[in-house]
């Protein structure tokens, strides 16, 4: 039987201008259903244009598709109020197809369509069972199978990447709050490869609940719960800002690190299991204007510690 895909035009499938080995770094070229690597000759495969680079440790979610719906809202609801206007505030007079930003652990990938089809040059990587959704994305090529700790791009290929709750889940075991003997190890790697593909005075932007503050208001003990999770200070599972500056910074060789206001990062979606019930809807407004409290340039330290439930922290490479 004939493989129709030998004869594929450049611009479907897999971004060859942009994806390399993930394990060498060679330059990758299409033989039938796989990409093979000009250097250390490992081939990977694809399937329906996704190419599966992954060559360390996943995320062992399971299909969650009211969870997944939920982000699909939330993720739009950021790109719109929060992710577009501190692009055109990081990059003024850029030409917006000229900007290569990196979503890394973008989940449905509803974060990467908005950016493309904001004039961006945006791609979308991840591992867990979130990928399926990218089946009915508008540009399936914009999206790689791989994983954090091992990336399939070029040194200082990005100006901009972002990991919007992604490092917690790192180093976790299976989909839960309790890491691994090894998670130190593993963000570790993930924390090198995110600046290695970050230009020299590029920006590296996190988002994750702050481990100093004991209310985490964004991930449940289970999935029937609708109460926040309450942890220790200590907890592994979470970083602080500290973290952050300690690992970019202090020990990754990036410039600095500072803190963004919250303000308008969170809109919580009709979606959500909390905006059906009454206490939900007050929360999440009380949530909402609690964060643009935080967000007042007076009370930025406060945005480090323990009062701060959703830490933002923005990386000069
Ligand atoms: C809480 S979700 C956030 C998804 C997305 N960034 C968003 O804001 O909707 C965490 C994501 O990290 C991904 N993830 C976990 N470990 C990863 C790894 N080692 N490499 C790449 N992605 C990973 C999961 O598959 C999941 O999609
Ligand atoms: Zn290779």
């Amino acid at each position: 039987m004939m493989d129709a895909s030998h004869d594929l035009p450049t611009t479907d499938g897999p971004d060859l201008d942009l994806l390399v080995c993930p394990t060498c770094h060679g330059d990758l070229a299409r033989t039938g259903n796989q990409l093979c690597c000009g250097s250390c000759e490992r081939c990977y495969d694809v399937t329906d244009g996704i190419a599966n680079l992954q060559v360390a440790r996943g995320f062992d979610d399971e299909d969650h598709l009211e969870r997944w719906n939920c982000e699909e809202c939330t993720g739009a609801h950021m790109i719109e109020h929060y992710m577009a206007p501190l692009l055109e505030n990081l990059f003024p007079d850029a030409d917006r197809a000229a900007l290569r930003l990196l979503s890394i652990g973008c989940g449905v990938g509803v974060d990467v369509e908005m950016l493309n089809a904001l004039g961006y040059r945006c791609h979308g990587f991840d591992v867990g069972n979130r990928v399926k959704s990218w089946a009915h994305r508008s540009n399936p090529r914009a999206y790689t199978r791989a994983a954090v700790q091992c990336m399939p791009f070029r040194d200082g290929q990005f100006d901009f990447a972002f990991l919007n709750c992604v490092l917690p889940h790192v180093g976790v075991v299976g989909d839960s709050q309790t890491v691994a003997k090894d998670y130190a190890e593993e963000r570790a790697r993930a924390i090198v490869e995110t600046i290695r593909v970050v230009r020299p005075g590029g920006y590296i932007l996190l988002s994750n609940p702050n481990r100093l503050c004991p209310v985490d208001l964004f991930h449940r003990r289970n999935e029937h719960s609708h109460v926040p999770r309450f942890h220790r200070p200590s907890e592994p599972f979470l970083q602080s800002f500290d973290d952050h500056h300690r690992a970019f910074v202090v020990e990754g060789g990036c410039r600095q690190a500072e803190t963004l206001p919250p303000a308008n990062f969170w809109g919580f979606s009709e979606n959500s299991k909390s905006s059906r019930y009454l206490v939900g809807k007050i929360l999440q407004a009380s949530i909402r204007g609690y964060f643009d409290l935080l967000s007042a340039r007076i009370l930025a330290p406060l945005r480090r510690g323990a009062l701060n439930p959703w830490l933002i922290v923005l990386v000069t490479r």
